[in-house]
């Protein structure tokens, strides 16, 4: 049985006392739920002041982003051993918005999970194709593109504890989620391909979130599929109710 695991990506949203009341009220609702790891990402400047007011919860704290470089003159970037010294336990690579907006490439996203994992971060892989992929039928080839290029530089132990995100980018803020069949079609081949590059006892371990437009609403369907393990949530992360919701969503009858 795979822990669910529910993030939310905080983006590029939230004042610091904002930040802190989220975090706080998300501690206070989703505190008590030891049947699945909870996990918010606030910007870079937040992570330390709302890990700390994490602290001794069971809610853990992820980074949006981290520099594969242990330190340097890297102007404006965050290194893993500063991001996991400011006390978050995650961090999330790949984004799509990184992708797009920032220009990471593949092999880049690969360095990055390779030296978050280095210092003792775990890694939430963002893997999904945009719209014109999926309509000219390379859905699957960019997925395994993105997924093969990620895994390379890790070993198969390592790669039982990374969190993968699929993220197809059309489903991304625009209220068009996918439906659990088309995102369950989509899991079950990156389970296979993680299968094929490690083993089948890995691939079992490893988790596997949906992310785009994920909701109070349409949280237990996309959970109730097999290969689903949990969501990363932009939007309806950003408030307490739909969050909460989400996460006792995902839970099912479990929570009550
Ligand atoms: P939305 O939930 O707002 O569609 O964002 C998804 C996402 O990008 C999470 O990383």
């Amino acid at each position: 049985m795979r822990r669910p695991i529910i993030a939310g990506n905080w983006k590029m949203h939230l004042t610091l006392s904002e930040a802190l009341a989220l975090a706080a009220e998300v501690r206070n609702r989703c505190g008590r739920f030891r049947q699945a790891d909870v996990v918010v990402a606030p910007v870079g400047l937040h992570v330390h002041p709302v890990a700390a007011r994490l602290e001794g919860s069971t809610i853990a704290v992820a980074a949006q982003n981290c520099h594969a470089a242990a330190k340097g003159a890297f102007t404006g970037e965050l290194s893993p051993a500063q991001i996991r010294d400011a006390g978050a336990a995650y961090v999330i690579i790949g984004h799509s918005e990184r992708r797009q907006f920032f220009g990471e490439t593949d092999e880049g996203v690969g360095k990055k999970g390779r030296a978050a994992i280095d210092h003792g971060l775990v890694p939430i892989l963002c893997i999904g194709e945009t719209l014109a992929e999926r309509e000219a039928g390379r859905m699957l080839e960019v997925v395994t593109r993105q997924l093969d290029a990620a895994l390379a530089p890790l070993t198969p132990e390592e790669v039982a504890d990374v969190v993968i995100a699929y993220e197809p980018v059309w489903a991304i803020g625009t209220g068009r989620t996918a439906t659990p069949a088309q995102a369950q079609e989509v899991h079950a081949a990156i389970r296979r391909r993680v299968a094929e590059k490690t083993s089948p006892a890995i691939a079992e371990r490893v988790r596997i979130q949906y992310g785009g437009s994920v909701k109070p609403d349409n949280i237990a369907t996309l959970m109730a599929e097999p290969d689903i393990d949990g969501a990363l949530v932009g939007g309806a992360s950003l408030e307490a109710n739909s969050f909460v919701q989400i996460v006792t969503g995902a839970l099912g009858a479990e929570s009550n």
